[in-house]
């Protein structure tokens, strides 16, 4: 079987190199790619790609998730998370590949407290929610086999992440303030890839699983919280702190403008995936503090 894996340098993308790699002959590709383009802005080198390596499976972890910068960016944005994802999925459509995908909580409103199911109804908030819900709108109107992931809060071991800017930021500084008002899951990408090579065996044998999913860890927290356990972990992992845990200050998001709008309700509803795909997904807390553990070993 041949995988195509395109953005293989992002959190999710690097992970997927792993959990991807036992399912066959992967051809894992960055923007910089020379023998086949993998530039998502590129996009007849794109089509170029598909049609000359001809994969089973496309799988794409590519995007422009730069929020802020989407709202004065709307172009690129909607080029890497829109068009290209169209010119993937007739790609997949000509060559008969399943083609995966990930989007985003950030398709939603974000209003209320309950916990958005796969059929609820969108509105994004942002420009890069636009963008992300037109990528997905494309794939669904091209009529190829695909699986959509909506994930939210997304962290890895690699690369700068939230939990990293807590540490940083409280060893730095006397006070911290984080935002108590938005909730969601943090999401460890090793968790997504892991769950999409799972999924992903599962739909090539039974095609009648394809569709958009919810993939999220278990559980709620705000960013505060979020901010509070990392510290926590980290203080009892030995790392030296100014800032304690109990100390991190709640912000309302009123208090902290952001040029895009956020949602304060990220919570993702993921009983059809774990129904589907026979999954348990673990609560956040583990997959963090797994992370951490693994950043702070010597
Ligand atoms: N991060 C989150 O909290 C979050 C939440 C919900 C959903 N998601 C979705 O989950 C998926 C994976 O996200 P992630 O957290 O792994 O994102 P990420 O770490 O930002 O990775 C995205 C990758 O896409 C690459 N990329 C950007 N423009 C490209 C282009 N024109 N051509 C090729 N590659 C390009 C980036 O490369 P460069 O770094 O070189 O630009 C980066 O390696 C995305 O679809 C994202 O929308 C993420």
């Amino acid at each position: 079987m041949k995988i195509l894996l395109l953005g293989m340098d992002g959190q999710v993308g690097w992970e997927l190199q792993r959990s991807l790699a036992p399912l066959g002959h992967l051809l894992a590709l960055n923007a910089r790619s020379q023998e086949y383009c993998g530039d998502l802005s590129n996009l007849p080198g794109l089509a170029e790609t598909v049609r000359r390596y001809a994969p089973d499976v496309i799988v794409n972890a590519a995007a422009y998730t730069a929020v802020d910068k989407a709202e004065t960016d709307r172009e690129q944005a909607f080029k890497v998370n829109a068009e290209a994802v169209e010119v993937l999925a007739r790609a997949a459509t000509e060559c008969g590949a399943l083609l995966v995908h990930y989007s985003t909580d950030y398709v939603f409103p974000g209003a209320g407290s309950e916990a958005w199911r796969e059929d609820d109804a969108v509105g994004p908030l942002n420009a890069y929610g636009e963008s992300k819900l037109a990528g997905e709108r494309a794939i669904q109107a091209s009529g190829c086999a695909h699986l959509i992931f909506r994930t939210c809060w997304v962290y890895a071991a690699r690369g700068n992440n939230f939990a990293r800017t807590m540490l940083r930021l409280a060893g730095e500084r006397d006070s911290l303030g984080v935002i108590d008002d938005q909730f969601g899951a943090p999401t460890g990408a090793e968790l997504i890839a892991d769950v999409s090579a799972h999924a992903i065996t599962a739909t090539l044998r039974d095609p009648s699983l394809a569709g958009v999913y919810h993939l999220a860890a278990a559980g709620e927290t705000t960013w505060c919280g979020y901010a509070r356990f990392v510290l926590a972990q980290a203080s009892a992992l030995g790392v030296p702190l100014k800032v304690a845990a109990y100390q991190v200050n709640p912000l309302t998001t009123d208090a902290y403008p952001t040029p895009a709008k956020r949602p304060a309700n990220s919570r993702l509803n993921t009983n059809k995936l774990q129904k589907a795909f026979a999954q348990t997904l673990p609560d956040w807390r583990l997959g963090v503090a797994r992370m951490l553990t693994e950043i702070n070993e010597k």
